[in-house]
């Protein structure tokens, strides 16, 4: 098979959001360090009906149905997600009731998790799955979902929520250049999820940012040396047309593709000016840590970079700003973006990705787009995907209401023997929700 990628995309997220400046002000910071701070407008939440397995089951449902699959088709489903449910049932498991009652439950595939790097994971491996011989000529379909929360202090505004579903398969309008790509992985203790009765993690946030950017920079660097190596020919950022990042927040968006762009002056590379080599060329000498807490480096990188920022990353902003970091499906939340933004001018572009997940695993990958035709291109998914009109059809929570929430949820975190509000009228038709949980701890959804 040839050009293997995504075909299709559908992205769902809850209805339900808080304003940051609003947070800014209930929470009692200064002005602006949400909104400018962290460059984040708005969070997304689950509320007491919607969960990751009623999000995948939403966004898988919807898919099959906007781009006309027999569920009969899917021969392989991975799920990327850190949200834990269950310890053992994967939550592979829930979606399978969409295909079992199509008569198929010849699907491979389970859940993939390490942090945010999950969804990537589980992309790869249906990627790989179509490139190789057990491939049985069937779609593999691809579902990143996660409710990001934290305890309430300074990550508290960093959360969001929502899921992203993909069909993998040949002929993609999204195709992967599968012989460029690097990883990073490590053992840090960033950010993670020790305490099994909470459903917060544990976080170093100084320390996952450093983390980060140190990835980013292995990452690149790899991903240079395998391009040259292959093509005989320098690779840099000018070779790439968008760059597309995992999201925490924004202002961490910002920082890591000024960091590209020093790390493209520190490797001289030819395609870099010779103004830029003027302003960053001082801080080359900087050694490790050096180099990733100076704060005149990252200023005058950042200023070096935003005329190339505002071309080759903005676009690919909009979603994880308005609803903050969806752990494994931030990246591909920031790629609907770019789709929504630029629709068929991607024809003939190169994309790149970065994902990274706490603990640590990263990898740099890129695509190459194409239109592609009828239901598969460019055009279709971003009409099928509808950003525009999902964000403005949200409903805003008082932060009062927001702080409440979030309560009940840490009662009921791993609890059973519960009934949900009965009250669905936020979520849009065809929406699923969680209805109640047994004395058994049994999930039950319905489907609005
Ligand atoms: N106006 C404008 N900017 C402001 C204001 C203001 N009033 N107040 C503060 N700021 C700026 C700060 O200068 C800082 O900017 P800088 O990063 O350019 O220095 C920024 O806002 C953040 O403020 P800090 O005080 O540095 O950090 P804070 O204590 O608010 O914590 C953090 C931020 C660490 C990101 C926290 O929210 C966190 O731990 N989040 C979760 C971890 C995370 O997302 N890590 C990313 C990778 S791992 C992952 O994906 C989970």
């Amino acid at each position: 098979p040839q050009n293997v990628g995504i075909l299709a995309m559908e992205i769902y997220f809850p209805p339900t959001c808080i304003q940051q400046d609003i947070l800014e002000n209930f929470d009692g910071v200064s002005k602006g360090k949400y909104t400018i701070g962290l460059g984040q407008d708005c969070m997304a939440f689950c509320s007491e009906v919607e969960d990751v397995i009623s999000m995948g089951l939403t966004a898988v449902t919807s898919l099959l149905e906007k781009y006309k699959i027999d569920p009969k088709q899917i021969g392989r489903m991975e799920v990327g997600s850190e949200t834990v449910i269950d310890k053992s049932k994967s939550i592979k498991t829930f979606l399978m009731k969409i295909f079992e009652d199509c008569g198929n439950t010849d699907i491979e595939g389970v859940d993939s998790t390490n942090a945010c790097y999950g969804g990537t994971a589980a992309l790869f491996n249906c990627v790989n799955w179509v490139e190789s011989s057990s491939w049985d000529g069937r779609y593999g379909l691809v579902v990143s979902t996660d409710s990001a929360v934290y305890a309430e202090g300074p990550a508290r505004p960093t959360g969001g929520a929502g899921a992203v579903a993909m069909l993998i398969g040949p002929d993609a309008p999204i195709a992967f250049e599968s012989k460029f790509r690097a990883s990073h992985m490590s053992h840090a203790y960033d950010f993670y999820k020790p305490d099994l009765a909470s459903e917060y993690p544990v976080v170093d946030g100084k320390l996952s940012q450093t983390c980060y950017l140190m990835a980013l920079d292995s990452c690149y660097l790899g991903y240079c040396q395998k391009y040259e190596k292959l093509q005989g020919k320098q690779f840099s950022m000018a070779d790439a047309d968008y760059f597309v990042f995992h999201s925490p927040y924004n202002k961490l968006v910002q920082k890591s593709f000024a960091r590209l762009v020093f790390d493209d002056v520190a490797r001289n590379a030819s395609s870099v000016d010779e103004s830029a080599k003027e302003k960053l060329g001082q801080f080359t000498s900087l050694k490790g840590d050096e180099s990733y807490q100076n704060r005149d480096l990252e200023k005058a990188s950042q200023q070096v970079a935003k005329p190339d920022y505002d071309k080759k990353v903005q676009p690919g902003t909009l979603v994880p700003k308005q609803l903050g970091n969806m752990y494994t499906a931030s990246l591909y939340a920031a790629f609907a973006s770019l789709i929504h933004n630029k629709t068929s001018s991607l024809d003939g572009k190169r994309v790149m990705m970065f994902s990274y997940g706490s603990g640590l695993t990263a990898t740099m990958f890129s695509l190459y787009l194409t239109e592609g035709k009828s239901l598969f291109s460019l055009t279709n998914i971003a009409k099928v995907m509808n950003v525009e009109h999902k964000l403005k059809e949200r409903t805003e929570f008082a932060p009062e209401k927001f702080v409440e929430l979030m309560h009940v949820m840490e009662q009921r975190y791993g609890g059973k023997d519960y009934v949900t509000s009965k009250d669905t009228s936020q979520l849009a038709p065809g929406t699923y929700y969680l209805t109640h949980v047994d004395s058994k701890y049994r999930r039950y959804y319905a489907k609005k």
